[in-house]
């Protein structure tokens, strides 16, 4: 059975991504990164989740609790000021495993034989995991990550917040030759919710669907606060293309990060052009670019599998049908 690790900034839509995950994957474990919130806050929210899905056999490892280059950027003005906005859940009575998640991606990659990682915050553990043990780019077997954009940002015009908190370990993850899911902003953002969705999980009488709802509507306020029109459940859509992938319609596009730009800095350059898409890693391109010798704007072999559109009627049944199930 595929062994699933998820690399998490709990948050608001990591939470609701780990209540929806563990009713479908084998989690065998969550790692934390600092990213919406301090480290030590979202450690102590993913235990905090683990405990009200009834999970507390899956490990919580404490990861990076700083980007690889920069200083840390949270966002108290969506998740609040825990992390956790909206939902006064219990200390937890588990504590954190032992040791790192770098060393716990590492470990759990080396004996797994098909370890998907499921990233849904900045991607400094992952990164730093790649760096000290390349062994890891044959081993897992795809990467499902929340962030980056094939349009508009958040944090920036350009940056959505995954990929702009840490930019540089972004870049190592998209040239590691791993395979990648991306559910960037482009995606996330037909997934949103409001009122009326809250209402219908409100409906559900179990405490965990209880807490979404507590969530949801802090995420709803903030987000129609700032001018959204609801809230994107950004990071359930990177566990969704685990859990049923045909509900996502993907394209193939050459995707690399700007670690430099002014105003650009944490950009996912995607690639739509027409020599790029559908461009596979192993396939010899028959495409018009082919007689072009200009290098510089030859599109490159595809390496990520971009979301593009998901079934959003479909989606939200599968996430209130799987709260139904605590
Ligand atoms: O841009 C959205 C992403 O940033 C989500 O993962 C959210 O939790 C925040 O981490
Ligand atoms: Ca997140």
């Amino acid at each position: 059975m595929t062994s699933v690790i998820i690399d998490c900034d709990p948050g608001l839509d990591d939470a609701i991504a780990i209540l929806l995950a563990i009713k479908h994957l084998n989690v065998v474990g969550i790692t934390t990164v600092s990213g919406n919130e301090s480290i030590e806050k979202v450690t102590t929210n993913a235990l905090k989740v683990l405990e009200l899905g009834g999970a507390t056999h899956i490990p919580v490892v404490r990861g990076s609790d700083r980007p690889l280059k920069r200083d840390p950027v949270y966002a108290p003005h969506f998740h609040g000021e825990s992390g956790m906005g909206g939902a006064d859940l219990p200390a937890p009575t588990k504590v954190p495993l032992e040791g790192h998640a770098v060393e716990f991606i590492i470990e759990v990659g080396m004996s797994a034989s098909d370890l998907v990682l499921i990233s849904i915050g900045p991607l400094t553990n992952i990164a730093t995991a790649l760096r000290k043990e390349p062994r890891l780019r044959e081993r897992v077997k795809l990467i499902s990550m929340m962030g980056g954009s094939v349009t508009n940002g958040n944090v920036t015009p350009a940056a959505e917040f995954n990929v702009y908190h840490d930019a540089e370990a972004a870049d190592i993850v998209f040239r590691a030759k791993i395979p990648i899911f991306m559910a960037g902003l482009n995606l996330t953002g037909q997934v949103l919710v409001g009122q009326k969705e809250i209402g219908v999980i409100r409906t559900i009488n179990n405490g965990a669907a209880q807490v979404v709802a507590d969530l949801l509507n802090f995420y709803v306020t903030a987000s129609e606060r700032l001018g959204a029109r609801g809230a994107s459940l950004h990071d359930p859509c990177a566990v969704m293309a685990v859990i049923e992938p045909d509900m996502i319609e993907f394209e193939s596009m050459h995707v690399v990060v700007e670690t430099s730009g002014d105003h650009t800095y944490g950009m996912t350059v995607c690639d739509r052009r027409a020599g790029a898409l559908g461009r596979r890693k192993d396939e010899r391109s028959n495409s018009v670019w082919d007689e072009i010798d200009d290098q510089l704007s030859r599109p490159k072999q595809a390496n990520v599998e971009v979301g593009v559109s998901i079934d959003r009627e479909r989606f939200f049944f599968f996430l209130v049908e799987t709260l139904q199930r605590y």
